[in-house]
């Protein structure tokens, strides 16, 4: 049975969970594979404590009803890739609020500025479909698969002001078979990222990586 880390006692020593907030856009089965590994006891000393979503009916915010964890939808302001940065400022203070120290973005299509990185100094981290600094942005699969590269992948990396920039963490690689499709090889990436990023949230949480 796991129990959450703030609930550990034995050491005398307080233990404090690293919590952390999911941002995402999508359907959130990356959220998914984070969430089912807190409930596996497979998530280091992480725990998630909300998930944040832009698009009004994603799916990423069933993922939160059914582990239990609150989640979200919050206006981002009128721009489709950015946030306003009134509303960046107010969701940097929901998602203070909410109790997380740290940002997982999994599947989120904003760029991030100044409003939520000064909020969150080198404590957010995002997951991308290619190899970085391959394919950066938009669709780094679609990207990876037009060029007809032999293998691809997903990256884990901290964020910083330049998009897809920020200090690589983990990546895994995938191999672009003779007989795959963009849906196959698509579907080889995602399974690929939902052993990375739960793995690099757990990593953290134990003081394993250091920017
Ligand atoms: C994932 O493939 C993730 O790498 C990608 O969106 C997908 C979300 O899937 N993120 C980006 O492209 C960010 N630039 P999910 O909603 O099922 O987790």
């Amino acid at each position: 049975m796991h129990f959450p880390a703030r609930f550990r006692v034995g050491s005398g020593v307080a233990f404090s969970a690293m919590k952390f907030a999911i941002l995402g856009s999508g359907t959130g089965s990356n959220a998914e594979a984070i969430l089912k590994a807190y409930r596996a006891g497979t998530l280091g000393d992480a725990e998630p404590v909300a998930i944040f979503c832009d698009i009004p009916g994603a799916k990423i915010l069933e993922h939160g009803k059914a582990y239990g964890v609150p989640a979200v939808q919050l206006d981002p302001g009128p721009f489709k890739t950015k946030f306003s940065p009134e509303r960046e400022a107010a969701w940097a203070q929901a998602i203070k609020d909410s109790g997380a120290e740290w940002i997982v973005l999994a599947g989120f299509m904003r760029v991030l500025k100044a409003p939520l990185l000064e909020a969150f100094p080198n404590r957010i981290i995002n997951l991308h479909p290619s190899l970085l600094p391959s394919f950066q942005g938009l669709d780094g699969i679609g990207q990876a698969w037009r060029y007809g590269v032999a293998v691809s992948g997903c990256t884990v990396h901290f964020v910083n002001a330049e998009l897809d920039r920020g200090a690589i963490i983990d990546q895994a690689v995938v191999r672009r078979e003779k007989t795959d499709t963009q849906e196959t090889f698509a579907q080889k990436i995602h399974a690929q990222e939902h052993k990375i990023l739960p793995d690099v949230i757990r990593r953290i949480s134990l003081g394993e990586v250091v920017l």
